[in-house]
């Protein structure tokens, strides 16, 4: 039979005390997350000017993810429609067009068991005028 004590149980009202940065958690949503290290959404803004992806964001999380790395890394915002973009080098995700890079970034971001989330997002009338295909105004 195997005994609990106070360092092994934990209660939302009453985490324990030391956690090592190391160790594993599973969130309630039931994702593992290999260790205690998250990268929250950063807008890297490394898409090439047709929104695609390219070399530098692959090797960016390569150097996030290697081991001992970000256990969970959340994208930038990542656009979904080509017409309307938040920040020049944004990176659009519209249809299969750049899957095969799609595929290198997300790999590199899993690396070791890592999760990556992609922050989907459409900028609204937040959407830059500088890149995007329609000017908006607000009347
Ligand atoms: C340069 C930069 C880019 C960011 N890009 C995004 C983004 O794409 N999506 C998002 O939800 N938040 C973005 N954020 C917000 C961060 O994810 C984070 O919520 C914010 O920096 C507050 O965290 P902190 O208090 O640890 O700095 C960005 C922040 C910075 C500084």
């Amino acid at each position: 039979m195997t005994v609990a004590n106070e360092s092994t149980v934990s209660t939302a009202a009453t985490p324990p005390a030391h956690v090592p940065l190391t160790d594993p958690i599973e969130l309630p949503c039931g994702q593992l997350i290999p260790n205690r290290l998250a990268k929250t959404a950063l807008s890297e803004c490394l898409g090439d000017p047709a929104g695609a992806p390219g070399e530098r964001i692959v090797k960016l999380y390569e150097q996030w993810s290697h081991p001992g790395g970000c256990g969970l890394m959340i994208t930038g915002n990542v656009m979904i429609d080509r017409r309307h973009f938040g920040e020049p080098g944004n990176i659009a995700v519209e249809d299969d067009r750049d899957i095969a890079l799609l595929q290198r970034w997300v790999a590199a971001g899993k690396a070791g068991g890592n999760k990556l989330w992609m922050q989907l997002n459409h900028p609204g009338r937040q959407a830059s005028t500088v890149c995007s295909c329609t000017a908006h105004t607000v009347t």
